[in-house]
């Protein structure tokens, strides 16, 4: 176990936190009390920021390579121990996000206006990658029963068959329902990706907060050699290190990672990595394990809170149910009868939270809303004593 204490507080005072000081955009006020955008209020583990610091001391940063045996090592030795999955240094490769390389992917394998799958509810910046970059969102929506979120196979199977479908993002752990998808599932998806000819992207940046972790399935343990599928991940989510650029990607069609490869050199101008990234990426990957042990203890432990108080104060109106992975309750409060508007509008004006409201992963109206407990339980508490005192008053005034 983690000796660090996850509810010690740190300032982002002076930060320029989005979460703190970028919610005039959504929210359409600041000095709200933040829950919303997928960043942790818990500082990087010592090992991390030490490594980081000790970069800064050679004080040069100039152009750096990271095909080096110390990146290569530290992201094998990482899924090796992690997740059991021997990886081979020509399969890994570095980009400078995520969603770069998830926006990169569907420019190689579609053309302008036509379709790429996403799952709704679904990550909005996937959404907003899609229609950025003139493709078509072809939704597959999940299916929710008592068993939780369920993927709809006859849905996709016939979405991917159609001829101006091309591309599939999928996400796992999925973000905002939590749900950790099964070998059997994935075994499914990449069938039926392989079969109808589009191309599979995976990403899996919420891979470390599986609960437990021994339950994660990559993609990347059923990629074979050419197979046209990518899985890209990071550890801006793991480590709290969204605002030092870079991820890293996984495929075995090497006809691909050519071509993914000559576009960040050649076409975005963006080969090297950042220096800060590679010290932050070793430290995290070589030292960090049992860190990432204890804060999926806390965040369990987080979760929890977050269901017993819905059960025991707010069951009325709100159902949540812990979610196998991620840091991010997508809780619904369809019970309660109230209008999408009318509660988001409620939780800023009575509540003083900012939520992200379920409508941005959804494009429709939504009934959810999803809320980061990656904090201390202190601050957990009071976004919950927020919530209560929202739908208490709304829920008052609407039935008078
Ligand atoms: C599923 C998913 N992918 C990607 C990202 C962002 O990754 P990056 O900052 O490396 O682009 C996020 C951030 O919330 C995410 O939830």
């Amino acid at each position: 176990m983690s000796s660090f204490d996850f509810n010690r507080h740190t300032t982002r005072e002076g930060t320029y936190s989005v979460q703190y000081e970028g919610t005039e955009k959504l929210f359409g006020t600041d000095g709200l009390e933040p829950f919303w955008i997928a960043d942790m209020d818990i500082e990087t583990p010592g090992a991390v920021q030490e490594a980081m610091k000790r970069r800064i001391d050679n004080g040069i940063f100039g152009y750096t390579k990271w095909q080096n045996p110390k990146f290569y090592e530290a992201v094998k030795g990482w899924w090796h121990r992690r997740f059991g999955i021997v990886l081979e240094d020509d399969e890994i490769h570095y980009a400078p996000s995520v969603m770069f390389t998830v926006g990169e992917a569907v420019r190689q394998f579609s053309e302008e206006g036509e379709g790429v799958i996403l799952t709704m509810p679904s990550y909005n910046a996937f959404i907003g990658m899609v229609k950025g970059n003139g493709r078509k969102i072809v939704d597959c929506p999940l299916l929710e029963n008592d068993d939780g979120w369920q993927f709809d196979f006859d849905h996709f199977e016939a979405l991917c068959s159609r001829e101006d479908v091309k591309v599939y993002i999928h996400c796992n752990p999925h973000n905002p329902t939590g749900r950790v998808w099964k070998r059997d599932e994935l075994e499914k998806i990449r069938e039926i990706c392989l079969r109808t000819g589009v191309f599979l992207i995976s990403d899996e940046i919420h891979m470390d907060f599986v609960r437990p972790k021994g339950q994660f399935v990559s993609m990347v343990e059923l990629m074979a050699d050419g197979d046209p599928m990518l899985v890209t991940t990071g550890l801006g989510k793991t480590f709290n290190l969204a605002s030092i650029p870079h991820s890293y990607f996984i495929t075995r069609d090497k006809a691909l990672q050519k071509k993914i490869a000559r576009n960040i050199a050649s076409r975005y101008g963006m080969g090297a990595a950042n220096s800060l990234a590679l010290e932050a990426i070793h430290a995290a990957y070589t030292e960090c394990g049992s860190w990432v042990d204890g804060l999926n203890s806390h965040i369990e432990e987080n979760m929890q809170l977050v269901e017993d108080y819905i059960t025991e104060h707010m069951s009325e109106w709100l159902d949540f149910k812990k979610p196998e992975a991620t840091y991010l309750a997508w809780i619904s409060f369809e019970k309660s009868g109230l209008a999408d508007e009318e509660v988001h509008k409620a939780l800023v004006d009575i509540g003083g939270i900012a939520v992200s409201p379920g409508h941005i992963y959804d494009m429709k109206k939504n009934r959810h809303f999803r809320f980061n407990v990656a904090s201390s339980r202190h601050r957990v508490e009071d976004g919950l004593e927020r919530i209560y005192r929202t739908f208490k008053k709304i829920t008052k005034s609407t039935v008078q």
